[in-house]
C-alpha cells in the first residue's frame, strides 16, 4: 500500500515537471551501463522521463538532461564514467545541461565521494533503490539548482507501476526479483543492490499478460539468481501461494500459459538451486528456449569455495548431464571468471577442462577485478595482473575453437528465428535469432520483422549463421 501511494507521489511530480517542459521540446540522453537488470532499470527510466516531457536523443552535446546508469561489477566501468563526465563538463558549460548520475556504482560511498569532489558540477546522484524517485529528484532541482543525492543504503521495497519504456516491441525484459543473498566472494552485487526480494506472482503475470497483448513474442525474466524466486518472501512461508506459483518453476510453467508469447528466456540461475522441478518445466514446455545460461565462474573446486559459490567442479558437470538428459536440444551458456585469488595453474586447468567437456554454446569470459569491500579484495593470495591475461587469452582461444565447432552443428538443419530486421553490417540483409541465441543473417523482406520464421541453416561464420527461407 504504501509502495502504491508512493508511486501515486511520483506520478504527480511527472505531471508538475511536465507543465514546466511544455511547449521547450527539451531532449534526453541516456547511457546504460552493465547487465541486463540495469537495462530493464533505464527503461524505466526512460519512461518516467518522458512522461515529463523529455525526448531521446543519441547526441549528449544536444541534450538538456543526460543521464548515466552506472554498474561497479568490474573496474572498467569506473573509468569510463569518470571519462564521460570530464566530457560532460564542456556541454554543462554551454546549454546548461542537467546530469544525473544513477545504478549500482552510486551505492558505493568512494565513489559519490569523487564525484563530490572532482565533477562538482553533477546535478543528481540517485541509487538502485531510489530509482522510482527520480520525478521528485529532476523537480527540486529544476526548482531549487540545488545538487543532491538520493542515495539510501537499506534494502528498498518492491515498487509497481513505473512507466516503462520498452527498447524493442518484440523482446522483452521482465525484472521477476531484486537483491542478492549468495555473496559470492568476488562480487559487489549483494552490497549495492540490497538483499532479496521478489515480485508478487500477480504482477509478473499481469506485466507478462500485458506484453503479449502488446504483441510481444520473447521475454527474458530477470533476477541475480532466478530459481531462488519467492526464497525470502514471508508471505510464502505461510503456505500462501497465487495460482499455484511458490517457487520458480511454479512460475516458469504459469508463464508458459500465457497465449502469444512464444519465447522464454531467464537469467541468471545458480547452479546450486538448479533443483529438478526447474529442469522438469523447461523440459515440459516448448516456449522456454533450450539455450540455459548457468554460470560456472571457476572449473577449480578450490577456486569454487573460496568463492562461495557452494557447488564443485564434479557437482556442476553432474548437473549439466542431469540437463542434458532430460532436456531434448539442450544447449549451454556461462560466465567465467579468471584470475580469481589463490587460482593456481592447476586450477585453471580444471577450468579449460570443464569448458572442453561442456562445450558451452557461448562463454562471457571476465578478467577478475578487485571490488572495494568484498571479501575477495582483501585476499592475500592475488594473482599477478599479466598471469590473469595470459590465462584469459588461453581461454579465448580455447572457447573460440568450440564455438566454431559447436557452430557447424547447425549447417543443415532448420531453426525456427524470430527476425530482428535489417542486419547492421548489411542492411540488405536481415537478421534474427535462433532459440538458443544464434544470430542467423538472410535475405527476405522487411514485412518479416518480428515474425517466428523457419529458415535452413547453409553456412557459419564465427559469430553468425547463413540461412535461406524454406
Ligand atoms: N548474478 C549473476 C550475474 C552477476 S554479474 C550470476 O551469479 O551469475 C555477471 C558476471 O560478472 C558474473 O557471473 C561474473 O562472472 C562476473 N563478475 C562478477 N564480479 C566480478 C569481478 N569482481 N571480477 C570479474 N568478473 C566479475
Ligand atoms: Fe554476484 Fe554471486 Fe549474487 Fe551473482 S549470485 S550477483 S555473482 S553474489
Ligand atoms: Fe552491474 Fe549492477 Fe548489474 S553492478 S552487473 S549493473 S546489478
Amino acid at each position: 500500500m504504501e509502495t502504491m501511494q508512493e508511486i501515486e507521489n511520483q506520478k504527480q511530480y511527472i505531471e508538475k515537471v511536465r507543465i514546466q517542459n511544455e511547449g521547450k521540446e527539451l531532449k534526453y540522453y541516456i547511457l546504460t551501463m552493465g547487465c541486463q537488470l540495469n537495462e530493464n532499470d533505464s527503461e524505466k527510466i526512460c519512461g518516467m522521463t518522458e512522461k515529463m516531457g523529455y525526448k531521446l536523443t543519441e547526441d549528449y552535446t544536444q541534450a538538456d538532461l543526460v543521464i548515466f546508469n552506472t554498474c561497479c561489477v568490474r573496474e572498467n566501468a569506473e573509468d569510463r564514467l569518470f571519462g564521460k563526465l570530464g566530457e560532460l563538463k564542456k556541454v554543462k558549460e554551454k546549454r546548461g545541461t542537467i546530469i544525473a548520475i544513477g545504478g549500482c556504482m552510486m551505492q558505493e560511498k568512494h565513489i559519490t565521494e569523487k564525484i563530490h569532489e572532482s565533477y562538482p558540477y553533477t546535478d543528481i546522484i540517485f541509487g538502485t533503490h531510489t530509482l522510482h524517485k527520480f520525478p521528485e529528484d529532476l523537480y527540486k532541482i529544476l526548482e531549487n539548482k540545488k545538487k543532491l543525492q538520493d542515495v539510501i543504503d537499506i534494502d528498498g521495497n518492491v515498487y509497481e507501476g513505473i512507466p516503462i519504456k520498452r527498447t524493442s516491441n518484440v523482446k522483452a525484459s521482465v525484472t521477476i526479483m531484486y537483491g542478492c543473498n549468495n555473496f559470492c566472494t568476488y562480487c559487489i552485487v549483494p552490497y549495492v543492490r540490497g538483499r532479496e526480494r521478489s515480485r508478487h506472482p500477480k504482477d509478473i503475470l499481469e506485466e507478462v499478460n500485458l506484453l503479449a497483448k502488446e504483441g510481444y513474442k520473447e521475454i527474458t525474466l530477470l533476477g541475480q539468481n532466478v530459481n531462488s524466486y519467492l526464497r525470502a518472501e514471508k508471505w510464502k512461508e505461510q503456505g500462501k501461494e497465487y495460482k499455484g506459483i511458490n517457487s520458480f518453476a511454479t512460475l516458469l510453467k504459469e508463464i508458459s500459459k500465457i497465449d502469444g508469447i512464444e519465447r522464454i528466456r531467464f537469467i541468471s540461475p545458480h547452479p546450486k538451486d538448479f533443483t529438478d522441478d526447474v529442469i522438469d518445466a523447461i523440459a515440459s514446455s516448448e516456449k522456454i528456449c533450450k539455450l540455459i545460461h548457468l554460470p560456472l565462474q571457476s572449473g577449480s573446486t578450490n577456486v569454487l569455495k573460496t568463492m562461495n559459490r557452494k557447488y564443485s567442479k564434479e557437482q556442476y558437470l553432474e548437473l549439466v548431464e542431469k540437463m542434458k538428459a532430460k532436456i531434448p536440444n539442450l544447449t549451454l551458456s556461462t560466465d567465467i571468471i579468471v584470475g580469481f585469488a589463490g587460482e593456481t595453474e592447476e586450477d585453471f586447468q580444471d577450468t579449460l577442462d570443464v569448458v572442453k567437456k561442456v562445450c558451452f554454446e557461448q562463454v562471457y569470459m571476465f578478467i577478475y577485478s578487485r571490488r572495494v569491500g568484498t571479501p575477495g579484495d582483501k585476499m592475500e593470495n592475488q594473482v599477478p595482473e599479466e598471469i590473469k591475461h595470459e590465462r584469459f587469452d588461453r581461454l579465448k582461444e580455447l572457447v573460440e575453437s568450440q564455438i566454431l565447432k559447436n557452430n557447424q552443428k547447425y549447417v543443415g538443419t532448420i531453426q525456427k528465428v524470430l527476425v530482428e530486421g535489417p542486419s547492421k553490417n548489411n542492411p540488405e540483409l536481415l537478421t534474427g535469432r535462433t532459440d538458443s541465441n544464434k544470430v542467423v543473417i538472410f535475405e527476405g523482406d522487411l514485412s518479416l520483422k518480428d515474425k517466428i520464421i523457419e529458415l535452413k541453416i547453409v553456412s557459419e561464420h564465427m559469430w553468425y549463421l547463413k540461412g535461406i527461407i524454406i
